[in-house]
Order: C-alpha cells, then sequence, then structure tokens
C-alpha cells in the first residue's frame, strides 16, 4: 500500500497507557491497546521518543540514540511491539531527533572532557550571535569551562549537532540502520529543516536567526544524502519531516519523488491563525479566512508541483483543535467530524493524534503548577515579566500550551480514565464525560473516523486525486474538488456554528452523497447546517 492510503496514528506513549502501574505510559502499554487501534483502521503508529532521555523537554532531548528508556520498557518489548503490530497489519514510525542531542548524550560528555573529535560534533564558537532560542533567551550556552559556547535553537539542554562535519551524518545515518533492521517502517524527522546551519554564523538583522538556519539547500542535500545511504534502500519505508516555519517553495523540493528526500512533511502555518500579530502567547480567536486561504494554497501548490503534505490538526505540540476551531460547547460531535473530513479527504497523508477520535478537549489547570511543559513554564514568566497579571498569564498558556495534547489518554469514566493505577505524571482531563468506553457505547466520533479511514482505501479519487480549492472566499465553508480522470469529488465543510449556503456544480446534481454527517439533499444551492461537512461524487460531463 502506498503512503498516499495509509493513515498515521500518533501516539505519545508517556500518557496513552501505563501497564505497569508508574504513573507513565510504558510500550506494554501500547501493546495492550493494539486491537484498539486496530479497530479504528490505521496503518502505521508514530511514537513520539521512546529513547533514554533526561526529559527535560519530554524525550526530545535524547540521550542514547540506540537504546530504550527502561521507564518505556525494555528492546525486547519494543522487538515484540514491532511484531505485533505487524499482525494487526500495522507498521511502527519512530521519532529521529536529529538536530540536536540532550548535553546527558555521551558525545556532549565527552566533548565538554575535552575530546576533539566529539567537539567537531557541536556547534561551537568563540562568541555568541544575536540568535534566540525557540523555546526563549539566547540560543547559546557555555561550553563548561572553555570559555566557547554551543548552539541550542531549543532547550539549553539540547545542543545542536554540526551536520557540517561527515562524521555526524555517518552516525546518524547508522542510527537509522540500527532501527530499521528491527523492522522499523516509518520515520519522522524532528525540525529537520534547520539542521543546515549557514556556514558564516553571523548576527541576524532580525535578532533571531531563522533565515540563518531554515531551510537552506543544504539541508535539501543532507536529507537526499540520508535518504540514498539509509531509508531510501527500504521501498516501503514512510518519512515524513516536521518543518518549522518552511515554504511551500520548499515542501515541494523536500518531497518530489524524484529529488529522493522525503515522503512527506508537516508544515505548521495553518496552527499559527489564532496568533495575534504571530505572536502566540496571545489568547485570540482563529482567522477563518487566513485558515482557508492557508489549506487551500497548500493544497493546491503541493498538488500542481508534485508536492505531498502529512495532513494533521493535532499533535503533541499543539492544543486541541476542537478547542480551537470549534464551539464545540454548542457541537462537539459534529465539530470533530468536520475537521476529520477536511483532513480525511483531502490530498495528503492523515495523522490522527490519539484521542481524536472520541473528541478530547484541553484540560483546565487551575494554576501553573499543574503544568509541566519547559516551553509553557517560560512562557508562563515571559508573560509576568510582561507585564500580565498571573491570571492573564494562566489564561494564555491555558489556550496554548502543549501540555493541552500530552495529558492521558481518556480510556474510561473512572480512576485517572483508566490511563493508570497509580498516580499519573500529568494532571488528567475531563475523562468523565469524553472516554474511550463512553464514545464506543454509542460511537459516533470514533465511527466516522472508522469510515473516513475505509473510504482512503477505497476510493482512489480521496488517496490520489489533485486538489483544488472551490468557493475559497466564502466566509464559513472550506470547500474542495479532488479529481482524477473524469471523476469528481466536492468536498464542502461548515466550519461555523450557524448554517450556510453554496451552490455546487451542474454536475453534482448526478452525483452521489459519498459521505455526510447530517441530513442533506443534493440541490444547486445546498445548506449545510452547522457543522456540517458532505462529499459528493460525481462525474464531470
Ligand atoms: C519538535 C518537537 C517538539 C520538540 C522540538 C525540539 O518541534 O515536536 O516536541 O520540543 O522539536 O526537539
Ligand atoms: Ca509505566
Amino acid at each position: 500500500m502506498s503512503f498516499k492510503q495509509k493513515v498515521v496514528y500518533q501516539i505519545y506513549p508517556k500518557s496513552f497507557y501505563d501497564e505497569n502501574g508508574d504513573g507513565i505510559g510504558d510500550l506494554a502499554g501500547i501493546i495492550k491497546k493494539l486491537p484498539y487501534l486496530a479497530e479504528l483502521g490505521v496503518d502505521m503508529l508514530w511514537l513520539s521518543p521512546i529513547y533514554p532521555s533526561p526529559q527535560k523537554d519530554n524525550g526530545y532531548d535524547v540521550s542514547d540514540y540506540l537504546a530504550i528508556d527502561p521507564r518505556f520498557g525494555t528492546m525486547a518489548t519494543f522487538e515484540k511491539l514491532v511484531a505485533q503490530a505487524k499482525t494487526f497489519g500495522i507498521g511502527i514510525m519512530l521519532d529521529m531527533v536529529f538536530n540536536h542531542v540532550s548535553i546527558e548524550h555521551e558525545w556532549f560528555q565527552r566533548a565538554l572532557a575535552g575530546e576533539k573529535k566529539y567537539q567537531d560534533y557541536f556547534i561551537l564558537r568563540e562568541e555568541p550571535t544575536n540568535w534566540q532560542s525557540k523555546f526563549g533567551g539566547s540560543a547559546w550556552a557555555p561550553f563548561g569551562q572553555t570559555g566557547k559556547w554551543y548552539l541550542h535553537l531549543y532547550d539549553v539542554t539540547q545542543a545542536d549537532l554540526n551536520w557540517r562535519n561527515p562524521a555526524v551524518r555517518k552516525e546518524l545515518q547508522q542510527v537509522l540502520d540500527f532501527w530499521l533492521d528491527k523492522g522499523v517502517e516509518g520515520l519522522r524527522f524532528d525540525v529537520i529543516n534547520v539542521i543546515g546551519k549557514d556556514a558564516q554564523l553571523k548576527d541576524a538583522a532580525d535578532g533571531i536567526g531563522k533565515a540563518e538556519y531554515t531551510d537552506r539547500p543544504i539541508a535539501h542535500e543532507y536529507i537526499h544524502e540520508l535518504n540514498r545511504a539509509s531509508f531510501g534502500k527500504h521501498e516501503t519505508v514512510v518519512t515524513v519531516g516536521e518543518m518549522s516555519s518552511t515554504t511551500i517553495e520548499n515542501g515541494v523540493l523536500y518531497t518530489q519523488e524524484s529529488r529522493e528526500e522525503l515522503s512527506m512533511i508537516f508544515n505548521f502555518h495553518h496552527l499559527k491563525v489564532d496568533y495575534a500579530e504571530g505572536n502566540k502567547w496571545t489568547k485570540s480567536m482563529f482567522d477563518f479566512h487566513q485558515l482557508t486561504a492557508i489549506l487551500h494554497e497548500w493544497g493546491e501548490k503541493m498538488s500542481d508541483q508534485g508536492g505531498w503534505n502529512a495532513l494533521f490538526w493535532n499533535n503533541h505540540d499543539q492544543p486541541r483543535a476542537l478547542n480551537r476551531f470549534v464551539d464545540w460547547q454548542k457541537d462537539r460531535v459534529a465539530g470533530a467530524q468536520v475537521l476529520a473530513a477536511i483532513i480525511h479527504l483531502n490530498r495528503g497523508t492523515p495523522f490522527i493524534y490519539m484521542g481524536e477520535e472520541i473528541g478530547m478537549l484541553n484540560p483546565t489547570y487551575a494554576t501553573i503548577d499543574f503544568f509541566d511543559d519547559v516551553e509553557t513554564k517560560n512562557a508562563y514568566q515571559m508573560l509576568l515579566q510582561e507585564g500580565n497579571s498571573p491570571s492573564e498569564a494562566l489564561a494564555i498558556v491555558q489556550s496554548k500550551s502543549r501540555d493541552n495534547a500530552r495529558i492521558p489518554m481518556q480510556w474510561q469514566a473512572t480512576d485517572n480514565g483508566g490511563f493508570t493505577t497509580g498516580t499519573p505524571w500529568l494532571k488528567p482531563g475531563d475523562y468523565q464525560h469524553i472516554s474511550v468506553e463512553k464514545e464506543l457505547a454509542n460511537p459516533q466520533i470514533f465511527s466516522f473516523y472508522q469510515q473516513l479511514i475505509r473510504l482512503r482505501k477505497a476510493y482512489p479519487i480521496i488517496a490520489e486525486g489533485s486538489y483544488e480549492g472551490y468557493e475559497k472566499d466564502h466566509d464559513q465553508l472550506m470547500a474542495f474538488i479532488r479529481k482524477l480522470g473524469q471523476e469528481r469529488l466536492l468536498v464542502v465543510n461548515n466550519l461555523s456554528p450557524s448554517s450556510a449556503q453554496i451552490t455546487v456544480p451542474n454536475d453534482c446534481l448526478n452525483g452521489q452523497v459519498l459521505l455526510s454527517n447530517k441530513k442533506i439533499a443534493i440541490k444547486k444551492q445546498l445548506t449545510l447546517e452547522p457543522y456540517h461537512t458532505v462529499a459528493i461524487l460525481y462525474k464531470q460531463e
């Protein structure tokens, strides 16, 4: 099966299911829930990092690429997971955090101890530049007592690797081969478009530095090299690159098949439409026109130029899309369905983030002490310093914190949502009202996802068809047309809490409703109810 027909499910291992009762999700817990995931119909599980790590950034600070963190299990459990998942037709996708390592990694420790070989694994300078860390503050920190500085684009405990050193690239190829030999079928590359820093490392005009290291041509070369040296030798391996602030032009280059880089990319532009003036740490309504303009532009250009998108609303870094884009108090179920349809009937490979299939929401925490995430804590302090009151600062981080996604999976209505018999590492959300158990007793969202996943496999137009926006300036509806030969699929999504009208192409009148989450009759003037999604399959005469 091509990656165009597949659907990937993301698991945040720490929060999925805790099998041994220590409050932290684990690999044995994932094995236990494989039947549930198979029932949903997904093809691949992306696991956020499961390697040994001091967990300063929840595993994205890797201290050993070739082992399993004991808090998640053993290598034997991992091998069992790969084998058991396979019996369900499910592949495992691992997270490759290759821009940086934890400062507890042996390479960094040996560099600090003075080994020249390992000092060349990092980006060391006599003088820092004015670049800013993405988690706040300077991107440089003192390198031990040497008087030098090391670069860290993320947390101070995440030291950037020096990709200009061929020995580093070789090490990373070996990491890939190690896991591929274990039967891993997918690779998710963390912030892979920032690996190629400018050779000069100079002060940035904007005082931030993004342009000095984002999407540089050399990043494409490095990715191509990894592909040729490692994963490209395995026909069926699926790769997805996480792209920080990328452009469509680069998105095409990363994913055009002939360039032998990646299968697909994540971009985040559509998840910044509720940032007031581009600032994440604000609380504001999303801009509908901005959202649809971005989705259409990416959809059309990637389609026209042969690129491929990974499609998603949620991941472990994002507050829940239901809280951001839907009046969920009014209609959580239909809201979840319309969000799902926008992605699953689109051109690209859909990703589901755990809990999305049951309509999970952000938790409500009474104080900052309940939060765990390093980025959230830094932002809270910054907001206070900028003069916000504690309650204002709390409201802002509440709406944007990455912990919103990271709360324990809600399996049932009692006992920490059935996630653990111990004390959960992060305070759970509202499992009394939303849980797997409750959803499966009367499936509405879960069953809708099942249907969408089946449709992608049954209808080549969904997996392969081209993409064109329809009525792109509509105030409430996000509509598009997929095309394959003479076949057409019109998808109309009402992402608003009021009903809306649209005029459909004449040929639709002889078409059939492939999917609708509310009652519909095909008419030239189509009326959609609030949070209504309709897909009409027809022939172009
Ligand atoms: C990516 C990860 C995020 C992590 C960062 C640094 O954005 O998704 O969780 O903090 O990279 O590794
Ligand atoms: Ca555990």
